[in-house]
């Protein structure tokens, strides 16, 4: 049985009462600064501040992982910075990593459809994923837990073994978001859930402990009580403890009647 918590608060606080060496994977999706309309969470803050909060939770992250844990960051390539200085968001990402001691294993780029259409620049269609360690030797890669089942007979005979290696490149729908959907959440950023699985199922194990200090809708506790990991979710604004508590209740029910 997964043990599920979550904690309405600053997830600077709130990373402050978890153990030293206690999580073997984080994953999580911070605000990006763009005017998001979160709720209580005002998503345009001075740069600075937007850059120190990153920095801190990552230090936390570093304390509270075990050494053969990961950090799985999303963060969109938008714009970052004044007329004098733009620079990428995952660019920030990876300064804050190498600054915190973390080593950088891929930078996943994440594509989608989506509704953006921009005029003055080309519309955004991916987004990446850092996936940092703590050890550089030593991390939990369950590679045969995520390959792609071959579709052909051809594939078998090129690459051997029993699926697809998977590359750095995945595509998940954002806008056909099923879960968003059949709940009705409102939430402006709800993940794809078998985005989330893939994570979970390739860098830790049945009974690790999950953290995601922006935990939203609850999309990462949801994927983990799935994989039979536990987890702890941090979120500011109360008002999402509702859909939370609607998307764990919908699990619930589906593992009762034992259809997935
Ligand atoms: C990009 S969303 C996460 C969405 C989530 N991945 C999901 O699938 O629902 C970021 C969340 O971080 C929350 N947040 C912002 N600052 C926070 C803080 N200091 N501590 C905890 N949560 C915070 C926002 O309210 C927002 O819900």
């Amino acid at each position: 049985m997964s043990d599920i918590k979550y904690f309405i608060g600053d997830c600077r606080e709130l990373l402050k009462n978890i153990p030293d060496n206690s999580v073997k994977l984080v994953v999580t999706s911070p605000p990006y600064n763009i005017g998001k309309p979160y709720g209580k969470y005002k998503d345009k803050i001075a740069l600075n501040d937007w850059e120190d909060l990153l920095r801190s939770v990552t230090q936390e992250v570093v304390r509270v992982l075990t050494p053969d844990g990961s950090f799985f960051l999303n963060l969109s390539p938008v714009p970052y910075g004044n007329d004098k200085e733009i620079l990428p968001l995952p660019f920030i990402g990876y300064q804050i990593f190498k600054d915190s001691g973390l080593f950088l294993r891929n930078m996943i780029t994440w594509t989608f459809n989506n509704m953006q259409n921009c005029t003055n620049r080309l519309s955004g269609r991916y987004e990446n994923i850092l996936w940092g360690v703590k050890d550089i030797k030593n991390y939990v890669f369950n590679l045969d837990d995520i390959r792609i089942p071959y579709i052909t007979k051809n594939d078998k005979r090129l690459e051997g073994g029993n699926g697809r290696n998977p590359t750095d490149v995945w595509y998940f729908d954002r806008v056909n978001n099923m879960t968003k959907k059949k709940l009705n959440l409102q939430h402006p950023t709800v993940y794809p859930l078998p985005m989330i699985e893939r994570i979970i199922k390739m860098s830790s194990n049945p009974g690790d402990t999950i953290l995601d200090p922006f935990v939203g809708s609850g999309t990462t506790l949801v994927a983990a009580k799935r994989l039979g990991r536990n987890a702890i979710g941090f979120e500011l604004d109360e008002n999402y403890i509702d859909e939370i508590e609607k998307r764990l209740k919908y699990e619930n029910e589906l593992i009762v009647k034992g259809d997935e």
